[in-house]
């Protein structure tokens, strides 16, 4: 069962020591949802509130990432959230290859158990460890990616919309896309919203 092996595994990462990034961390920041979520939130890593509280995405970027999935339907008890690291990389800075290749096992090991069937990169970071290290955030959001029967769509991080307003329509345009990919493919299920 989902809940089960994914709580397994999350008591295995919070000892997790295969990464420098264990030794600064407060919390280890598993990830949250439901274990049978259709679609995934991928960020990129901890910041200073996750780090404090053991959450994904509680900060300013977060309450704004709430308020997009609640325009288009959604909530924390019908997607699943996690990141590329599940610890604090120190003041922000972007995780190292070293870094997310110790962690991404992690990940994968999340997306096995909870088979999703969309996954929304937030931001670069997401999308470069996802996708593949050519993407350009700025070009190449908005395209969807069907990669071993997942529906991957790369798009602006929260924490960017907040810098920058402007980005703010393109992310419009790609939060109804996901609504519209979602009731294309996953109507009918378990956990409808
Ligand atoms: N930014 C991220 O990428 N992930 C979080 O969990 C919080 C902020
Ligand atoms: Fe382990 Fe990932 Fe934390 Fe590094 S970031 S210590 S690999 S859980």
């Amino acid at each position: 069962m989902s809940l089960a092996r994914l709580t397994q595994l999350k008591n295995e990462v919070a000892a997790c020591t295969r990464c420098g990034l264990c030794k600064t961390r407060t919390n280890v920041v598993f990830g949250e949802g439901n274990p049978r979520a259709r679609l995934m939130f991928i960020g990129e890593g901890p910041g200073r509130d996750e780090d404090l509280l053991g959450r994904p995405f509680v900060g300013a970027a977060g309450l704004l990432l709430d308020k997009m999935m609640a325009s288009i339907g959604f909530n924390r008890n019908t997607v699943y959230i996690a990141n590329i690291v599940k610890c604090r990389p120190p003041g922000n800075r972007d995780p190292q290859p070293d870094e997310a290749a110790a962690c991404i096992g992690y990940l994968r090991s999340q997306v096995a158990i909870i088979k999703p069937k969309i996954i929304v990169c937030l931001g670069r970071i997401s999308a470069r460890y996802i996708l593949g290290t050519d993407i350009r955030i700025t070009r190449d959001r908005g395209v969807w990616h069907e990669v071993k029967g997942f529906w991957i769509l790369p798009t602006y991080h929260p924490a960017a919309l907040l810098r920058n307003e402007a980005l703010k329509k393109d992310a419009w345009r790609d939060l109804l896309a996901i609504r519209a990919k979602y009731d294309e493919i996953c109507s009918g299920g378990a956990n409808e919203s």
